[in-house]
């Protein structure tokens, strides 16, 4: 973790939160590269989840929402960690994270019986190893305040999960949309939880950070065969989409006892974070009627839907996705990096990298090289649809090894061959080998090896 922490920062991919007034806990923000990975992220998961699917829609809603969805979903009243303190220094711990690591089990966030059980016979211990105090609940939800008069303010949260506008939207996509069940609706969104962390955690988790969901309502007899497909389609995602080695991959199915609120039955796809085990990626749900049930009662609504089919009426049911965009860009990579000797390189699929080729003459103090390669770097930066980076410092050992260390999958070299017969070489990230190639030829030579 620590290495990847400081090449984030080094290389502009993270960097912490407000770092000039100190920092914030639990809050980062994207840099340059960080951003431009984030956004192929982002646009391959929309590829994948709707553009290339003709049952899902794509919305983008607020991060603000009417204050009685959150009194419906249940976050209002059911949405708490218990949190524990150590006596001697105070500091204080999300009680089921502790359980977890010291005991290996699995617990409620919230259960506030189990975790004073586990503390009044002595397993539970603060990491330093001292007493704790009993849990206390608190509500994980961020508030926030709308309104100009003093005294009139509305208190309104902000989104403790992104779906909720997926559901307050069922029925307008339903309407405006003409499709009829099953289909599902999508959204990259942002949530909020006052967490209590502990340091190390990096992206892991935070108070602010991203969800990709689908939400897709069906019939309630069909929902088991949806949640199984949707349950392949993410593992896939994982393995085929982002790379991720199948070994560092496994299924975690929650307990009983440690299921959200809204879940019939729960699953976690989960990696291997080197030094932190095996951790949840992604939530698959099998939500039942719960949401659209939840809204139809607060907000008098009639959320049901007639099946022209069978002529029946019914709440649809929900199998949701819901994965944590900021542990997918942190377990790429983990996945990704790599230690060659000196060498150090990110092993990115080419279609994720930041930039997915860098462009340099051979020698930066000879015009005719630089006039060439910048034509060349011209024509591909508009023209090949590829984010494209133009680099001239140091020697060219430098810029090779520079670009591996952001994952640049391919470098083109422009030389003295190139002026005499029109002749690039380009050089691959992960073999360090180098082929020549005719200039006519390079835009769909490199499209041809990086787009999916
Ligand atoms: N709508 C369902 C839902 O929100 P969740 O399991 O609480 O379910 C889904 O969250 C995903 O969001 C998790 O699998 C995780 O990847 C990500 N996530 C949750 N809390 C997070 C946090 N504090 N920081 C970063 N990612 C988080």
């Amino acid at each position: 973790m620590e290495k990847i922490v400081s090449l984030c920062k080094r290389r502009g991919f993270v960097f912490p939160n407000s770092e000039i007034y100190g920092g914030m806990n639990a809050l980062y923000d994207y840099g340059p590269l960080g951003a431009l990975l984030r956004k192929n992220i982002f646009d391959l998961w929309w590829r994948k989840m709707v553009t290339e699917r003709e049952d899902v829609f794509g919305i983008d809603g607020r991060i603000i929402l009417h204050p009685k969805v959150w009194e419906a979903s249940g976050h209002v009243s059911g949405f708490a960690d218990a949190l524990v303190e150590d006596k001697k220094t105070h500091k204080r711990y999300a009680a089921d994270k502790l359980i977890e690591e010291q005991l290996n089990l699995s617990v409620k966030s919230n259960d506030i019986e189990a975790i004073s059980g586990l503390i009044k016979g002595g397993k539970l211990k603060s990491p330093e190893g001292n007493e704790l105090t009993m849990p206390k609940n608190f509500n994980l939800l961020v508030p926030a305040y709308l309104g100009t008069v003093e005294g009139e303010k509305t208190q309104v949260y902000l989104k403790g999960e992104s779906c909720q506008n997926i559901y307050v939207n069922f029925k307008q996509v339903f309407e405006s949309m003409h499709k009829p069940l099953p289909f599902g609706i999508a959204q990259v969104g942002r949530a909020f939880r006052n967490e209590i962390t502990s340091s190390g955690q990096f992206l892991f988790r935070q108070k602010e950070f991203d969800q990709m969901d689908v939400q897709y309502f069906c019939r309630p007899e069909d929902s088991s065969r949806f949640y199984e497909d949707w349950k392949t389609i993410r593992w896939n995602w994982y393995l085929n989409d982002l790379g991720l080695s199948e070994k560092r991959l496994k299924w975690r199915q929650h307990a009983d006892e440690e299921r959200a609120f809204y879940a019939k039955d729960a699953w976690d796809i989960t990696y291997d974070f080197e030094g932190m085990g095996f951790k949840e990626l992604e939530g698959l749900h099998d939500r039942g009627d719960y949401d659209l049930s939840q809204h139809q009662k607060f907000s008098g609504e009639d959320l049901s839907y007639f099946d022209p089919e069978t002529k029946r009426k019914f709440i649809p049911f929900v199998v949701e996705s819901s994965a944590g965009f900021d542990r997918n860009f942190l377990a790429i990579l983990f996945e990704a990096y790599r230690e060659d000797g000196e060498r150090v390189y990110l092993k990115l699929k080419p279609y994720l990298a930041p930039y997915q080729a860098a462009v340099f003459p051979l020698l930066a103090n000879k015009p005719q090289l630089v006039e060439k390669a910048r034509e060349v770097y011209e024509v591909l930066k508009k023209q090949s649809g590829l984010n494209i980076v133009w680099d001239e410092r140091g020697n060219i050992g430098k810029r090779y090894y520079s670009q591996d260390e952001i994952g640049t999958p391919f470098c083109v070299t422009i030389d003295f061959e190139t002026l005499e017969n029109n002749t690039v070489t380009v050089r691959d990230r992960d073999t360090a080998k180098q082929e020549r190639v005719g200039l006519g030829d390079l835009k769909l030579y490199l499209i041809d090896k990086i787009i999916l």
